[in-house]
């Protein structure tokens, strides 16, 4: 059967990375999270004093790129593939409230993207690909045949993220959620180098009132369509 490469892009927390993981399963595609990528490389960049809410040593983080080394392994028990820094899991220290607030600046770095969009070209090389991000369907893969671009209002979408940390343990206010999903869709709206924006020929989908199952079955719908 045909395989194609779906790009799933949107403001942040809408739940692009649910979606791709049901699409990833039920088509028996791969599927990466390309925001756990930019995830990863904070963390680092936080874990060497590179950055902080104060300072950010840009042309340090560059400098030791090639130290950064990640990857995916598949997790069995849960379905999908976590990510690794430097072969350490890091699935659960990359969705922290720090990481959330300073990886969004990282993202302005050309010099990131450029490393992180070469190793996301490589896993759709053979396509029965999902892959979710900002820039999926306008940089990584301009010729994917679903383009999807998923928004919502941010105060649903922050409360979404504030029962997800919720569940996870990890206690943050909700409006300091709500003013990083925000604050990171403006910078990640504005940004120089793949600014985050609707592709021409991306279905846009507001699921503010639709229930994962109806999103779910709407998407996979299109995907069949174009198989
Ligand atoms: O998807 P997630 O919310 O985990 O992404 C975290 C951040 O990583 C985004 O807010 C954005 O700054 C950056 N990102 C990006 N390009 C991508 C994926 C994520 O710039 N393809």
């Amino acid at each position: 059967m045909k395989k194609i490469t779906i790009a799933i892009d949107g403001h942040s927390s809408t739940g692009k990375s649910t979606l791709a993981k049901q699409l990833a399963k039920a088509l028996n595609y791969i599927y990466v999270d390309t925001g756990a990528m930019y995830r990863a490389v904070t963390l680092y960049a936080i874990q060497q004093n590179f950055i902080s809410e104060t300072y950010f040593y840009t042309d340090k983080l560059i400098e030791n790129l090639n130290d950064i080394y990640l990857s995916f392994k598949f997790n069995d028990d849960l379905g999908f593939a976590e990510i690794y820094l430097n072969d350490e899991k890091v699935e659960d220290q990359i969705r922290t409230i720090e990481v959330s607030k300073l990886v969004s600046k990282i993202a302005t770095v050309s010099e990131i993207r450029t490393k992180l969009v070469q190793q996301q070209k490589k896993y759709g090389i053979d396509k029965g690909v999902v892959m979710d991000g900002r820039d999926i369907g306008t940089v990584v893969f301009p010729d994917a045949e679903l383009k999807i671009f998923m928004t919502a209002s941010p105060e649903i979408r922050a409360r979404r993220r504030f029962l997800e940390m919720q569940q996870k343990k990890m206690d943050t206010p909700f409006d300091e959620v709500l003013k990083n999903v925000v604050e990171r869709d403006k910078m990640d709206s504005t940004r120089t180098d793949s600014p985050l924006i609707i592709a021409k020929d991306a279905v846009v989908i507001d699921n503010s009132n639709l229930s994962k199952e109806e999103q779910f079955n709407m998407i996979l719908k299109l995907a069949n369509e174009r198989i």
